[in-house]
């Protein structure tokens, strides 16, 4: 299993860097097989497993949950918990408490909060204490009420100042890693370039040292739109709407179960039956 480290040397030697998210147990023996270098169990899981629109109403509670399913798909492979809403922004202690339970409830290794300046004494805190972080910049949707939706960030040169400037911070508090969400590519490379720890892009283009996607929106499962920067690279969904509509009309046509599904009774069992 790769550890914090090991992306640092990855982004020095310019590999990629492959992430995935998962929220449950098969799609984390999947990811696993599949040999992502890690897995995110998201807070977009309230949008793509929960149904919410948007991320604001996991709690600490889901996050745990599902973390402990992806645990046990994958034990082998580097795990990162998102924090959710508000379980980072009251204090300190009440931080590193959240991000505590994240951890040895679950097993999972790093946690990540969303956020630039105003995170950066719970990132210091966090790695203080033993727990690695990735920072993530850019559209932070945990802050969507306050951005006026899901839009690309630092268009102008002036937030993208900003997100440098917030990048740096972040590293120099201890973050071995930060995500890059909707942010123009010619943005991702800058911020790239000048950080030591690997940037990891969603919709930040190819310049990032790695990229992390939604399970859902790779395999379109369960999904009706994909935002422009999702590649679909099975139309799964399609596949098991379809299975699933043949085992309704096997049931109701009586083509199902046929007799390779059904037992057998031994002769002289039934002759005592009805005798
Ligand atoms: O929750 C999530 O899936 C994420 C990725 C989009 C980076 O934070
Ligand atoms: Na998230």
């Amino acid at each position: 299993m790769k550890q914090t480290t090991d992306f640092l040397k990855m982004k020095k030697n310019e590999e990629k860097i492959a992430m995935l998210t998962a929220y449950d147990f098969p799609a984390a023996k999947q990811a696993e097989k599949a040999e992502v270098d890690m897995i995110l169990v998201g807070d977009s899981l309230g949008m793509v497993v929960l149904g919410y629109d948007s991320t604001i109403p996991v709690t600490m509670s889901d996050m745990i949950h599902h973390a402990k399913a992806v645990k046990r798909g994958a034990p082998n492979t580097f795990i990162v918990v998102d924090m959710p809403f508000m379980s980072y922004h009251l204090s300190i202690k009440d931080t590193l408490l959240n991000a505590c339970s994240l951890i040895q409830e679950t097993g999972a290794h790093a946690v990540k909060v969303e956020g630039g300046d105003e995170v950066i004494e719970k990132i210091e805190a966090l790695t203080r204490s033993g727990i690695p972080v990735v920072a993530h910049l850019g559209l932070t949707p945990q802050s969507v009420a306050v951005l006026g939706g899901y839009k690309v960030q630092g268009k102008d040169a002036t937030a993208a100042r900003k997100l440098i400037d917030d990048a740096k911070k972040c590293e120099e508090a201890g973050a071995f890693a930060v995500v890059l969400e909707c942010v123009p590519q010619q943005l991702a490379k800058e911020v790239s370039a000048s950080l030591s720890i690997p940037t990891i892009g969603i919709g930040a283009g190819p310049h990032a040292d790695g990229q992390v996607l939604v399970y859902h929106d790779v395999l379109t499962y369960g999904v009706d739109r994909v935002p422009k920067f999702v590649k679909r690279y099975l139309n799964s969904g399609e596949m098991m709407e379809e299975g699933l509509k043949a085992y309704v009309n096997e049931v109701k046509g009586g083509l199902f179960p046929a007799s390779e599904h059904s037992f057998n009774m031994k002769e002289e069992e039934l002759l005592s039956l009805y005798g």
